[in-house]
């Protein structure tokens, strides 16, 4: 960890208890790929929240990325705005951290294409998005392939003390921090090495089906889905046979650890011992599931409207959030011109 995350002050993070880092420089890009859900939520978007409170937090939205996805100009915008409006309406504070539209920021593209002169190949071939295209038979693109340097060119572009990722990005943070080592060791010192900030002390949140909640795998609880379909989506979760009268185990049912996320422990000791007592049916759980999960985002789902209802407040918010962010970004990148010996030699 760098000298200032070592001796950055803390604070509780809340589920899971773990102290949060203060005083350092936060970075983390969210790909918009579609609606958030509760996965998203617990394990990414309320920690980056949290995050913003005494650190240098900055968050983009990554439409570059997408390109390796998504191939439609009207879907990718639809995407972007639905992130944006998603952090804002859950409490990122856009007078505290920055939150930035990535293409907005170009500069990030030149980075990567300087990035990419001192990346191996073989660091690439590793990787596993990459990897797991190849091994499906599917042709990658070129983009696919490069994506984790792209994302290095974020990182590095900010002088990111820590970057909040799941585990799933831990390789490519890896990957970001070899790519600096060999350009510092090639041109000289110029990038900040970072380390991951792995949020994994956060159980990962169970799909309605069991596995992981991912939107993949169709099974999620969105955010902020409308009544009637969060309704269907909560009435969906799997449930075991067990007639109402009878007791059941609360560990290892899925519902009783989503219905878990929005309780505190004594209203889940409570809620356990009525599993276990027997007269208990799983129908009135997910009722109550419903409430809670709409109570809980009731407020942001207002601000959400709101915000939707005001496009140019958003478009404002993303225009000064890269205006911000070039501060750090375009002397970053001119440090990295010089070193390499580009433009005019000054
Ligand atoms: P998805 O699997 O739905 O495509 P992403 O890969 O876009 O989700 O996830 C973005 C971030 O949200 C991840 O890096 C991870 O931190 C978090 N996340 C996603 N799904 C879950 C889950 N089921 N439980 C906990 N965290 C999750
Ligand atoms: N690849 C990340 C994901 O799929 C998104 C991302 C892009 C990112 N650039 C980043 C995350 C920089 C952290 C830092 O979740």
């Amino acid at each position: 960890m760098s000298e200032a995350a070592r001796s950055a002050g803390s604070q509780s993070a809340g589920r899971g208890g773990r102290e949060l880092p203060r005083g350092v420089r936060v970075l983390s890009g969210v790909q918009p790929s579609g609606a958030l859900h509760l996965g998203n939520y617990f394990g990414a978007l309320r920690q980056h929240v949290a995050l913003q409170e005494g650190n240098e937090a900055t968050y983009f939205v990554a439409d570059y990325h997408s390109m390796t996805s998504v191939r439609e100009a009207k879907e990718r915008r639809g995407l972007v705005r639905d992130v944006a409006l998603d952090y804002l309406a859950l409490g990122l504070d856009p007078t505290r951290a920055i939150l930035y539209r990535q293409s907005d920021l170009p500069e990030v593209a030149e980075l990567t294409w300087i990035l990419l002169t001192v990346t191996p190949m073989g660091l690439l071939e590793r990787c596993h998005a990459y990897k797991e295209k190849i091994a499906q038979g599917l042709s990658a693109d070129a983009g696919l392939f490069a994506y984790p340097v792209l994302q290095a060119a974020d990182i590095l572009i900010h002088r990111a003390d820590i970057v909040p990722v799941g585990q799933d990005q831990k390789q490519h943070i890896e990957v970001t921090r070899d790519i600096a080592i060999k350009f510092n060791n090639t041109y000289g010192k110029v990038f900040r090495v970072p380390e991951p900030y792995i949020l994994e002390d956060v159980a990962t949140v169970p799909g309605t089906d069991g596995q992981k909640m991912s939107k993949s795998y169709d099974n999620t609880i969105e955010i902020f889905a409308p009544e009637k379909a969060l309704r269907k989506q909560i009435m969906g979760v799997v449930t075991d046979s067990t007639p109402v009268e009878d007791p059941k185990d609360p560990e290892g049912s899925i519902l009783f650890e989503l219905w878990s996320l929005f309780a505190d422990e004594a209203e889940r000791d409570k809620m356990a011992e009525r599993f276990r007592a027997g007269g208990l049916g799983y129908g009135e759980v997910k009722k109550d599931l419903v409430e809670r999960v709409f109570h809980h985002f009731a407020a942001a789902r207002e601000r959400r409207a709101e915000l939707a209802r005001n496009p140019e407040t958003v478009e404002g918010i993303l225009r000064d959030g890269v205006r911000r962010a070039r501060e750090t970004a375009s002397d970053v990148l001119e440090a990295a011109r010089r070193a390499s010996g580009l433009g005019e030699a000054r």
